[in-house]
């Protein structure tokens, strides 16, 4: 039987947020990357996804459960093990091969071999004749390349990367995948596995031995699915498509449940989906086109609208909520009042918008309604701010805060004061 490399046993991770309550963020993780394998994973935004990573990597401690590197239990950054995130931080004022050794001097490594091993992790990630070049004068790829020479010139035995190619043009980021793979498959990084992070299903499908996949609030792993297609994999390829639909079926269908469970009961402090009010009504007329007659597949219209799962799904539940649409079994077709919704003029649309708004999201019901009763009609953002933050991190507060505002103001609910943080009745009676 193979030993894993990495073992994460029923590990857990709670944050603390206001005063009282823990943020349950991962629960019963069990997960166990192989010799040899890469993993991909993926999952709503928020479902805990970097969170994992970091444990794994020792940066931050679980809660419950335990992580285990080679039959080490992992409390520290442990040596083997490198992170490569969406960004690096690259010293400005230091070169290429500079920002290469830094990797190096902190294991107090000799001069002379700090600089070989570097030229060569250089020269292996593709940027021979750059190593004199400061950052600034480098694009984004380049500098995504010298933060994977600064993560593979430790000779890291496992490699995790948090969206390592996300903030990367297609281009760019395909590029970069090819050549990471290609590295791998002829055994040039020495690296032993890697597990990463990607909000795209083609990436996970191109690159990886299995993909797990996660359900959110709080995170865990819901699928674990194997990849056997032979490489080079190429996303024309009728299998592959296939395994995309599966995906997308199955991420798809977690979001019903989830759904089903949440909608008869979306309460205050429910994380509201990232998403804008103009997007919504562009994906609603593309669905509502005489071509697509109200029904699209998921993957497709993913496709027409260039957009990935993450900027995706905050948009098909923002419909859902309101019940302008439906998503089913990785199709999503259009409600009657979707419709109505959507063929409206602006006004009108406004109005249903508004009605949708009240009755289906008590966050921005119960502003509104301290709205009406207030003598003056006013409120300051800070006290639905400190409400969020019982059941949500502060930045998530802030975020969904943020989403209900611009919501209420485009269905003329209130009105919002950017300087002052004051909410109003846009037509106090
Ligand atoms: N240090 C922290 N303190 C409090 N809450 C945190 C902390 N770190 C993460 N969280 C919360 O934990 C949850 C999971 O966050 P995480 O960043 O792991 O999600 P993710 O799956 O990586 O999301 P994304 O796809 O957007 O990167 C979020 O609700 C986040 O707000
Ligand atoms: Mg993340």
């Amino acid at each position: 039987m193979l030993k894993p490399i990495i073992e994460v046993v029923n590990a857990q991770k709670s944050f603390k947020t206001g005063d009282r309550q823990e943020l349950l963020v991962l629960q019963h993780i069990d997960l166990k990357l192989y010799e040899g394998e890469i993993i991909a994973i993926l999952g709503k935004s928020g479902s805990g996804k970097s969170t994992l990573l970091r444990m794994i990597a020792g940066l931050i401690q679980a809660s419950g459960g335990e992580v285990y590197y080679r039959g080490k239990v992992v409390t520290e950054p442990m040596r083997g093990i490198s992170m490569v995130f969406q960004t690096f931080a690259l010293l400005p004022w230091l070169t290429v091969l500079q920002n290469v050794e830094l990797g190096l001097e902190a294991l107090g490594i000799g001069r002379e071999e700090r600089r070989e091993r570097s030229l060569k992790a250089i020269d292996m990630i593709g940027l021979d004749g750059f190593e004199s070049a400061f950052p600034k004068e480098l694009s984004g790829g380049m500098r995504q390349r010298v933060g994977f020479a600064r993560a593979l010139v430790v000779n890291p035995d496992v490699l995790i990367m948090d969206e390592p190619f996300s903030a990367l043009d297609v281009l760019t980021a395909d590029n970069l995948r090819t050549d990471l793979l290609d590295l791998w498959q002829e055994k040039k990084t020495g690296l032993n596995g890697i597990i990463f992070v990607t909000h795209s299903i083609e990436e996970a499908i191109s690159m990886a031995d299995r993909i797990i996949i996660f359900n959110s609030n709080p995170g865990s792993i819901r699928a674990d699915m194997k990849v056997t297609l032979p490489f080079p994999r190429s996303d024309l390829d009728p299998r592959f498509r296939n395994q995309v639909d599966r995906i997308y079926t199955l991420m798809t269908t977690l979001q019903e449940e989830a759904a089903k469970e949440k909608m008869a009961a979306i309460d205050m402090g429910y994380r509201l989906p990232d998403a804008s009010v103009e997007e919504m009504t562009g994906l609603l007329e593309l669905l509502n086109s005489p071509e697509h007659q109200g029904q699209m597949d998921l993957p497709d219209l993913a496709d027409t609208l260039t957009l990935n799962i993450d900027d995706l799904f905050p948009l098909t539940e923002l419909l859902e909520i309101l019940r302008f649409a439906k998503v089913s079994k990785g199709d999503i077709s259009i409600t009657e009042e979707g419709k109505s919704f959507v063929e409206a003029d602006i006004l009108e649309r406004k109005k249903i918008f508004s009605i949708h708004l009240k009755k289906y999201v008590p966050l921005a019901r119960y502003i509104y309604d301290q709205l009406i009763r207030h003598p003056r009609h006013r409120a300051l953002e800070e006290n639905y701010l400190s409400l969020l933050e019982d059941y949500l991190s502060e930045s998530e507060a802030e975020r969904v805060l943020r989403t209900v505002i611009e919501w209420g103001r485009y269905a003329e609910l209130f009105a919002y004061d950017y300087n002052s943080g004051v909410l109003s009745l846009e037509n106090p009676h």
